[in-house]
């Protein structure tokens, strides 16, 4: 029989979505709750006065005050052989991918590295309390298997896959069509579905493909219709006249990927800062979801993403946030919101704390059709969890104490937070990571 265990802390969560919806409306916030954990899951929640009474014998809950417990982050696009060149200093796109990027990239083809940087970085992930990302390797298919033997350890739900290029990068990163084909064929395979792995098809984007290497795409996607695919759309003014030029008898970016047929539910796009209205549509038709990087907007010097544009009610597109390491900044997805803060206002716009730590939780879940098994604290869903320390700073424990509600808290932690905030992540109900643990932090999750 599975062990039993509880957790006792301030539960945050999110029945709707608050751009849809009054935001108030939307948020659950439990007080003094007890959350309890069986097998993975969540069997049993609600105020500690209740539930206390009705735990199984010997069942005690470990007790964080001052903490919130929320589901664990989703990033929603995240690079992690770039790990090793985040902060990369003074270019815009085109020109970072080819100085930076692609030089480090091509470390990937030594499975041992790829192994060491796989370990680096999802540490560093638990570190911000992020449970599941949807991750880009590099064109070696061992890099692949780097990564998910490492997310099979943690047992985190991650989505994955090898990135295919045929063109414009350096001859050591590219691959062809059919090898691409082949290759990928072979780790969807090896990995999806394979405990909580996913695999993701991943063309880098439109410049790095050729008509032929995006339409094996299409072909993948059609054989694999619960896979995932993931690429790059609208980041950038350079890259958009690029491949406007590249593929002229095409209207938009986006239609060369319509085109390939790899437009469609569970096909994320990374950016899209320079969409038309015509774009908007058509990923409300879909069903294909953006993953929101502000970081690496801002550090790219890309352009300010129209959120409430995106989530317009009449057309609401599903997005996500991505921290986009290594042209993103931090690993947080707390200093992600807080960035995200500031481009809504630069647009003119208040993204509000409900709206924000939704699209790192729930919305990010929507936006990848997890929203049944993960994102949410309620009972049935995984419990991959975060526990966030309102007092995790001299200045969050000061500042704290005139907060008027939880959703000032809740702007507080994610204005003044980071890495430091996160007190532990649980994947599955075991305790992956512990901020405060004298010894070894990180823990394997132990087989039940
Ligand atoms: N476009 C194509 N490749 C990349 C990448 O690695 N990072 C970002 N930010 N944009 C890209
Ligand atoms: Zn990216």
């Amino acid at each position: 029989m599975a062990t039993v265990s509880a957790l006792r802390g301030d539960v945050v969560t999110f029945k709707a979505d608050p751009f849809l919806n009054s935001p108030e409306d939307c948020m659950v916030y439990i007080p003094d709750a007890v959350v309890v954990i069986e097998a993975g899951k969540i069997t049993d929640l609600g105020p500690a006065s209740e539930v206390l009474a009705r735990l199984p014998q010997g069942v005690t809950p470990v007790h964080y005050p001052d903490a919130i417990i929320s589901a664990g982050f989703i990033d929603t696009h995240i690079h992690y052989p770039q790990t090793e060149m985040i902060g990369a200093f003074g270019e815009q796109l085109l020109e970072w991918l080819n100085k930076y990027t692609f030089v480090a990239e091509q470390n990937f083809a030594a499975q041992a590295h790829a192994e060491h940087v796989a370990g680096v970085f999802l540490r560093e992930l638990l570190r911000c309390g992020t449970t599941t990302a949807v991750v880009y390797c590099t064109v070696h298919p061992q890099s692949v298997d780097a990564f998910f033997g490492e997310s099979q350890r943690f047992n985190t739900r991650m989505i994955a896959g090898k990135v295919l290029m045929d063109r414009n990068a350096p001859p050591a990163l590219l691959d062809t069509a059919q090898q691409g084909y082949d290759e990928s064929t072979q780790l969807i395979k090896r990995w999806h579905k394979k405990g909580r792995q996913h695999y993701c098809i991943t063309p880098r984007f439109a410049p790095t493909s050729t008509q032929a290497q995006l339409d094996v795409c299409g072909t993948l996607a059609r054989e694999h219709p619960d896979a995932y695919i993931q690429t790059h759309l609208c980041e950038n003014l350079d890259e958009i006249k690029w491949v406007l030029e590249l593929f002229p008898e095409r209207k938009s970016y986006l239609d060369v990927y319509q085109n390939a047929g790899i437009v469609r539910e569970r096909s994320v796009y990374g950016h899209g800062v320079h969409l038309t209205e015509e774009d908007f549509c058509t990923c409300h038709e879909t069903g294909a979801a953006l993953a929101h990087c502000p970081t690496s907007n801002l550090f790219l010097g890309s352009g300010l993403f129209k959120l409430f544009d995106a989530k317009n009610p009449a057309r609401p597109v599903r997005v996500g946030l991505g921290t986009d390491v290594g042209a993103g900044t931090s690993f947080s997805q707390l200093q992600t919101l807080n960035e995200a803060y500031k481009v809504a206002q630069l647009n003119q716009t208040r993204l509000n704390a409900i709206q924000a730590f939704y699209l790192a939780t729930r919305g990010s879940a929507e936006a990848l059709y997890l929203d049944q098994q993960i994102g949410t604290v309620g009972i049935g869903f995984e419990a991959d969890l975060v526990i966030l320390d309102k007092k995790a700073t001299p200045l969050m424990a000061f500042r704290s104490q005139f907060s008027k509600d939880i959703n000032e808290t809740l702007f507080l932690l994610l204005i003044l937070g980071d890495d430091r905030a996160v007190r532990a992540t649980y994947v599955a109900g075991q305790k992956v990571y512990d901020r405060d643990e004298s010894g070894e932090q990180f823990r394997y999750a132990v087989a039940e």
